[in-house]
């Protein structure tokens, strides 16, 4: 870990924590106003570290790597905000961060176009077999065109996309399926207003009916308990044998040896995964498939997002530390206007 080091004048500055590398400039700005403990080197964190890091410090950014918990806010008693640079936060466990008079920001609406256009991307490299393809080329094994014997995949067009986790993201994706001709249903805690669901033109149905009826499963859903393994053997049973699953939302949302186990038995079609369980190890049965498309949780990672999820973040920081409420306060309770 760096402190910043014009120490003189860090004496009258608030100390704040950037828990991963973030943008030069961004870390350069922060650095005029506050001493800032940053983890340039990008190494991540052990609970004991980070609570270490946590304390004597007013605010700090984290990601979805750090766990926010009582543990880890055990000494931190200078702490106002927990700024996450992420719109998923369940890394954070927000009853306890409450309890301890913290506020708890996510950076939420910045990432929905970047992250539903990758789960496009995602579906189209899945369904028309292009990461496998690519493999087969660069092994040599393109020796001819051919009707029947080249990587023969799955439409898009006039198939039925299903969405499970119908919030921003998930209409997102709905929105653009709409341009590839796709009939749209969607499963979600609740059901979207008659406005929201005809902007997307999408149905709701059961879960159940979703995943006998799709043709592409979109997963977009919150991680919790109560999503944990929402796709396992009992729901991959349910899915068409011509049928891919994406993954874009978090690992545990599908139990990954289960899938393994269904594409390697091509009960399902194929699948495409951003996240997994305990990433960033991914289960050896998965890497062993070839109708699986893998990526490094990179959904919302491009130059452009990325740095607006920084900049979002901060401003959550440099709003609790100044007074003011969030712009996305997670915990509206512990915010108290002075
Ligand atoms: C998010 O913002 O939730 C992305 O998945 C990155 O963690």
């Amino acid at each position: 870990m760096n402190t910043s080091t014009n120490t003189q004048t860090n004496a009258q500055k608030p100390k704040i924590l950037v828990a991963r590398a973030i943008f030069p400039e961004a870390l350069a700005k922060l650095e005029e106003s506050f001493e800032v403990r940053s983890n340039q080197a990008d190494q991540i964190l052990t609970p004991e570290e980070l609570k270490k890091e946590l304390a004597g410090v007013v605010g700090a950014l984290v990601t979805g790597s750090e766990r926010i918990d009582a543990q880890a806010l055990a000494q931190a008693k200078d702490l106002k905000i927990v700024a996450n640079i992420s719109v998923g936060y369940n890394n954070f466990d927000v009853p306890a961060i409450t309890t301890a008079g913290v506020m708890a920001t996510n950076t939420p609406d910045v990432l929905t176009d970047t992250t539903a256009d990758f789960g496009f991307a995602l579906l189209m490299a899945t369904a028309r077999r292009i990461t496998e393809s690519e493999h087969w080329i660069r092994a040599g094994k393109w020796d001819k065109w051919s009707i029947v014997n080249n990587p023969l995949g799955m439409d898009l067009h006039g198939s039925t996309l299903g969405i499970i986790g119908m919030g921003r993201i998930g209409q997102g994706v709905a929105k653009r399926a709409l341009g590839f001709g796709m009939k749209v249903i969607y499963h979600n805690r609740s059901r979207l207003s008659e406005a929201d669901e005809k902007a997307c033109a999408a149905s709701y149905v059961s879960k159940e009916e979703l995943l006998r009826t799709a043709d592409h499963v979109v997963l977009v859903l919150p991680y919790s308990a109560q999503s944990h393994h929402t796709i396992g053997e009992k729901e991959l049973a349910l899915m068409k044998p011509t049928a891919t699953l994406i993954n874009i939302a978090r690992g545990g949302i599908v139990d990954d040896l289960a899938l393994a186990k269904a594409l390697r038995e091509k009960t399902i079609f194929a699948a495409g995964l951003d996240v997994f369980e305990g990433e960033p190890s991914v289960n050896p049965e998965l890497l062993k498939l070839s109708n699986v498309v893998l990526a490094p949780h990179i959904a919302s990672a491009t130059e452009k997002t990325r740095r607006a999820m920084v900049d979002l973040a901060i401003d959550n920081l440099r709003a609790a530390l100044g007074g003011k409420k969030p712009p996305s306060l997670i915990n509206a309770e512990v915010f108290k206007a002075e």
